[in-house]
């Protein structure tokens, strides 16, 4: 762990460059950004959370699970709407015996009066041994996680979405339901992946599309309407890493392409003009008729919530992933939480 550096010098250092920051004596200890992680960790989570989903069919093995982090207690701090991140923190934790508090309006907090979010924050970490936090600016929960490391409280922080920038429990998920579902297609190696929508404000392709660079051979197609294209930095970062990637416009074509299909929502929400409510979205849309242009083994994301991007018609497909995407994210955030908490061994040797 940096100790004295100062946030300016901090924020010099680029992505991954912050990983130390963000580790504990060898180990994942704040989860802040997709580029904090490398190829062992992603396939050392994989394997605890497949473990971990095994332990927990038998009432015995729900017990052990329960005992590992009882009496721990953790904050959720969701000053952001959530339903799916929120929830499986919250059922991660209650499946390995920790009791949760959550603030998820700061008009209910001190805040009103004046205090900063860090001052909240820093005021509950004295409560907690856990806070997973999402918040609308980006950058927000590295921050908390810089600060609580500076005045020595060994409290760990999991950013659940911040901002635009970055959504990494998300990405931990979507590589988890990639690795299963090619488990006996070679893996996630070589595989071509389409993401497909708003990718300028969807922090969840982001954050997948920086951990994808951990895989041989993979290639990545932007489908999205130009105004809403990847941002330059991130495949500022694609190029430095030598991942290959192609900007393309029209859906049909990549779709016999690719191994995965990448679904987003259009971010309107974000849009204080309200110039994207003006584009035609439907052009990037998976509509009934491109089933039959997908591969056999190929599958359909999305990290929901949806709109009318996937009609509902397409769940019944059996390649359809993201209500499983739904279901690992829980796995996945019990494995993470068991991980940054020393537990693994004890899991992997249950
Ligand atoms: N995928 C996702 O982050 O969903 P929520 O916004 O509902 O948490």
């Amino acid at each position: 762990m940096i100790r004295g550096t100062d946030w300016e010098a901090f924020q010099t250092l680029r992505g991954g460059g912050k990983k130390d920051y963000f580790m504990r004596d060898g180990n994942i200890f704040h989860v802040i950004m997709s580029q904090q992680f490398d190829r062992t960790f992603l396939d050392e989570i994989c394997e605890l959370a497949t473990k971990i989903r095994g332990i927990a069919k038998v009432n015995k093995g729900v017990k052990f699970l329960q005992s590992l982090l009882l009496g721990k207690r953790a904050m959720l701090y969701f000053v952001q709407p959530s339903t799916r991140t929120f929830l499986s923190f919250m059922a991660a934790c209650q499946i390995l015996g920790i009791h949760c508090s959550e603030v998820r309006d700061t008009t209910i907090s001190s805040e009103v009066k004046g205090e900063s979010p860090e001052d909240t924050v820093r005021t509950f970490s004295s409560y907690v041994d856990l806070i997973m936090m999402r918040h609308p600016q980006a950058g927000f929960a590295e921050r908390i996680a810089f600060l609580l490391n500076q005045i020595g409280r060994p409290v760990p922080v999991i950013n659940a979405g911040s901002g635009r920038d970055q959504h990494p429990t998300q990405a931990l998920l979507d590589i988890y339901t990639l690795h299963r579902s090619f488990e006996n297609y070679g893996g996630i190696d070589d595989k071509s992946i389409v993401f497909v929508g708003d990718l300028l404000r969807g922090r969840t392709v982001r954050s997948l599309a920086y951990l994808l660079r951990n895989y041989e051979g993979v290639k990545l197609y932007f489908v999205a309407p130009k105004e809403l294209q990847m941002g330059e930095d991130l495949k500022e970062y694609l190029r430095e890493q030598d991942v290959e990637f192609e900007e393309r416009d029209n859906l049909e074509e990549v779709i016999p392409l690719v191994d995965a299909v990448y679904m987003t929502r259009i971010q309107d929400e974000c849009d204080e003009e309200g110039e994207s409510k003006k584009i035609d979205y439907s052009k990037y849309h998976f509509k009934k008729e491109h089933l039959k242009l997908l591969p056999t083994n190929a599958i359909i994301m999305h990290p929901l919530p949806r709109r009318d991007e996937i009609p509902v018609e397409i769940d019944e497909d059996k390649r359809a992933m993201y209500w499983r995407q739904v279901r690992n994210g829980m796995w996945v955030r019990v494995a993470l939480i068991a991980k940054i908490f020393l537990k693994d061994k004890d899991i992997m040797e249950y």
